[in-house]
């Protein structure tokens, strides 16, 4: 035998066992289970969230409650998403889970799902606006599932990709965010795109985070550490849940391979909790006197942390708000930063006042933080005093800041800092605390002073 036919032959008998391994070991999904389908044809008829335009994907993607569907907020631009509560809910249905929040698609875009499985939306010139990744991984179905789960499963069952594992802004029943792994907020009820709040699992706890122009500032949440993942749950408090009721909860499971850092409340509390704590792993937000098992969490696009139940026992709406982080029986709700748009002064929960270099003026939605010059310039500042003002970066678990020190030191160390946009000053501990933000400040103890920077 000549080399050549001798590396011929090889080659032929690898491709040849290449091909029967292929073939025989990575199962399709059946011809008569896949589909492509159009972004095409009527609305449906209903108002939903965000005042959005809607089109029922098939039959074939029901599971009482959950949909799928294309939506739009804005002409043409199209999100795959799932829509839970049914039409004749007399309520808003609502959008828990998104596709391509930030790669709409247009008219006549096709979802497909192919012998290869692999789950594609492109776009109406073909463009893959997303994907499950899944071509030949022993895909050979799609189901959804009562509790909200997307999933394309193999030929055993098992879930080769699901929609639990890619949360956008909000957890449903079950889903779990793990480490770093985050919600996103939508930019407004209008705009789907990434917006500026994020719901992280880091080194820190379960924690809010606000994007102010690419810095990010933790804005509250729920501390502790060495969590793998945390997961939004409900379970009835005893066995006859009739009698006793539901909880929502936050379940955190410990990362075994980290080692335990120390907490960061004195209190050796684990994360905030203002409830009584279920045991050491759990967080109750909130107890509901009925069954709470169709129920979402979601961040807000105002950065807020919501939980909505579902409740078909009743006419209509169906869906309740039973849980908000910002609110008059979880965390103060002027602590909530948007909670007077760029600026404001709140006071129990509610705009007071727009403060001014001419003192305190009434508030309106257009309070604006004083302008000011870009920085660093020569120019020079100076700061008006709001009286009796906190931040909401002013917490217990984080302290008011450095000190003690002297007004006159606080102040000048704000003024060299070109991202410091005033600071809040405490009389009784001369704690000085530089704000990269204004937002919202929160009237209370008058042993506390806010100093807003502007331009001279
Ligand atoms: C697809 O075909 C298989 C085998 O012919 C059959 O058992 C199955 O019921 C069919 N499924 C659908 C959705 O028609
Ligand atoms: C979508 O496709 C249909 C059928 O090809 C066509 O009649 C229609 O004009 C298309 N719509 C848009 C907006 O391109
Ligand atoms: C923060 O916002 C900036 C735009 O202002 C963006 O470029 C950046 O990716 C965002 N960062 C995060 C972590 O969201
Ligand atoms: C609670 O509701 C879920 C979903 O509707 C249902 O499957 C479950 O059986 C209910 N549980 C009880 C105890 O009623
Ligand atoms: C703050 O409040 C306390 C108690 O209401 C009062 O005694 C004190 O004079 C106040 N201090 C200032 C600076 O207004």
């Amino acid at each position: 035998m000549t080399s050549w036919s001798f590396s011929f032959s090889v080659c032929l008998s690898s491709l040849l066992i290449l091909y029967f391994f292929t073939a025989s070991t990575v199962a399709q999904v059946p011809a008569n289970a896949t589909f492509k389908i159009i972004n095409e044809g009527e609305f449906g008829d209903y108002i939903t969230e965000y005042d959005a335009g809607y089109r029922v994907i098939s039959n074939d993607f029901f599971a009482f409650p959950f949909s799928l569907c294309f939506y739009n907020t804005t002409p043409g631009e199209f999100i795959l998403g799932m829509r839970a509560g049914l039409p004749r809910d007399e309520d808003l249905m609502r959008w828990v889970w998104d596709a391509n929040r930030n790669h709409p698609v247009k008219e006549n875009a096709t979802l497909s799902f192919g012998r290869d499985g692999n789950l594609v939306l492109a776009d109406v010139d073909g463009t893959v606006a997303w994907q499950t990744n899944t071509a030949n991984k022993g895909v050979t179905g799609i189901k959804l599932l009562p509790n909200g789960n997307l999933v394309l499963y193999d030929k055993r069952g098992k879930f080769i990709w699901q929609s639990f594992d890619h949360p956008v802004d909000t957890l449903l029943v079950g889903m779990s965010v793990k480490k770093n792994g985050r919600l996103v907020s939508r930019t407004s009820e209008a705009d789907g795109r990434d917006g500026k709040y994020s719901l992280v699992l880091d080194n820190s706890g379960f924690s809010l985070y606000l994007n102010n122009s690419g810095q990010l500032v933790n804005y509250n949440g729920w501390q502790g550490s060495a969590y793998s993942s945390v997961r939004f749950n409900t379970t009835p408090i005893d066995e006859d849940p009739k009698s006793a009721g539901w909880e929502l909860l936050l379940q955190t499971f410990e990362d075994s391979k980290s080692p335990p850092t120390p907490s960061p409340t004195p209190s050796g509390r684990r994360l905030l909790q203002s409830f009584p704590v279920g045991s050491a792993n759990t967080v109750i937000l909130r107890k509901v006197n009925y069954n709470a098992t169709l129920s979402f969490l979601r961040l807000q696009s105002d950065g807020n942390v919501k939980v909505f139940t579902y409740f078909d026992k009743v006419p209509y709406l169906r869906w309740s708000e039973t849980f908000a982080f910002f609110s008059s029986y979880y965390v103060r709700e002027c602590g909530l930063p948007s909670k007077c748009g760029s600026f404001g002064l709140c006071q129990m929960g509610m705009c007071v006042a727009c403060p001014s270099p001419n003192g305190l003026l009434g508030w309106s939605e257009d309070c604006q933080p004083p302008k000011l010059k870009p920085c660093p310039a020569k120019a020079k500042v100076d700061y008006y005093k709001i009286a009796a003002a906190e931040h909401f970066l002013n917490r217990e678990s984080t302290g008011d800041g450095e000190g003690p020190i002297k007004v006159e030191a606080c102040r000048d160390k704000c003024s060299k800092d070109c991202r410091c946009k005033g600071f809040i000053y405490k009389e009784d501990t001369k704690k000085c605390l530089l704000v990269p933000v204004l937002g919202t400040f929160i009237r209370d103890v008058n042993t506390s002073t806010a100093y807003v920077k502007y331009s001279l």
